[in-house]
């Protein structure tokens, strides 16, 4: 059999930001090919991990590994070279809002690569035409749905034919079908592109519908990794809370504000 490729490790991370451990030694695995879905609540460390794994945060302790490389301490230079090798969807869509679609898309062409320009703007009606908006070049960010932004915006993640693509709550704040749009799109970019996909989100449905491997990340621990199969048929009570959205259980929310602050602090 093949031996699989780890295109991200992540070892025993420790990140605290003031006195507040926000990531408690995080060891996580994650294959080539693969769509590995990071699920937990909201402030549970999610983004802050993601920020390590594309190198813009640096931990305090463990170390965290990139396409065969430790980043962990990489210089700045050389970690540039490998950000040429990710793609990145961000919370919201950061796209400019004075550059219109195409513009946006061919951007990271323009600054990255010597590319001619009749070239660029071929690679660009490419990635529009994977994203489901060919022809849609010309048109400025405002006149584009919050879908619509967030498509363009994995048409810019794509540009450069990245090996891992790093999404941050891909499906928030939109309404169920766009949700469905955008995880088809995540599935068929994993698919046509073989790219390996790292996907932050606290939305159930769109995980149980797009993921190989699954983490639950709670108070800045990984506490069960598996299938969506081993995921359902969890033991774990803080993943079958989570899963089910259930009010009661191990993971709490914060009815006093005394207790609130007081894990801030924690
Ligand atoms: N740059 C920062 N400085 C201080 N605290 C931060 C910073 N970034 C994140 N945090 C805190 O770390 C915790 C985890 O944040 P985050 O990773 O954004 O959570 P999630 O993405 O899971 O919602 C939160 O309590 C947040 O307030
Ligand atoms: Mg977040």
């Amino acid at each position: 059999m093949e031996k699989k490729e780890i295109v991200i490790k992540t070892n025993n991370i420790v990140k605290k930001f003031g006195d507040r451990t926000v990531l408690n030694g995080v060891d996580l695995d994650i294959y080539r090919g693969e769509t590995f879905v990071i699920m937990g609540g909201s402030g549970c460390g999610k983004s802050t991990l993601l920020r390590h794994m594309i190198g813009t945060l640096k931990p305090d302790d463990g170390k965290i590994y990139l396409l065969g490389k430790d980043i962990t301490n990489l210089p700045e230079d050389e970690m540039d070279k490998i950000k040429k090798r990710i793609g990145m969807s961000f919370q919201g869509s950061a796209l400019f809002d004075s550059m219109n679609v195409g513009e946006n898309v061919s951007l990271p062409l323009r600054e990255h690569t010597k590319l001619e320009e009749s070239v660029i703007k071929i690679v660009m009606k490419m990635k529009l035409e994977l994203v489901g908006l060919r022809g849609f070049e010309d048109l400025m960010p405002s006149q584009l749905s919050g879908g619509m932004k967030k498509r363009v915006g994995l048409a810019r993640a794509i540009a450069m034919d990245p090996e891992i693509i790093f999404y941050d709550e891909p499906t928030a704040g939109l309404d169920p079908i766009v949700a469905g749009v955008i995880d088809k799109l995540i599935i068929d970019l994993s698919k046509k592109l073989s790219i390996t996909s790292v996907v932050v989100t606290h939305d159930m449905e769109s995980v149980f519908k797009i993921a190989d491997k699954i983490a639950m990340l709670y108070e800045g621990r990984v506490v069960e990794v598996g299938t969506k199969e081993e995921m359902r048929n969890s033991k774990n009570q803080l993943v079958k809370q989570f899963i089910a959205g259930d009010p009661d259980g191990p993971i709490k929310f914060f009815q006093q504000k005394d207790d609130y602050l007081e894990q801030l602090t924690k």
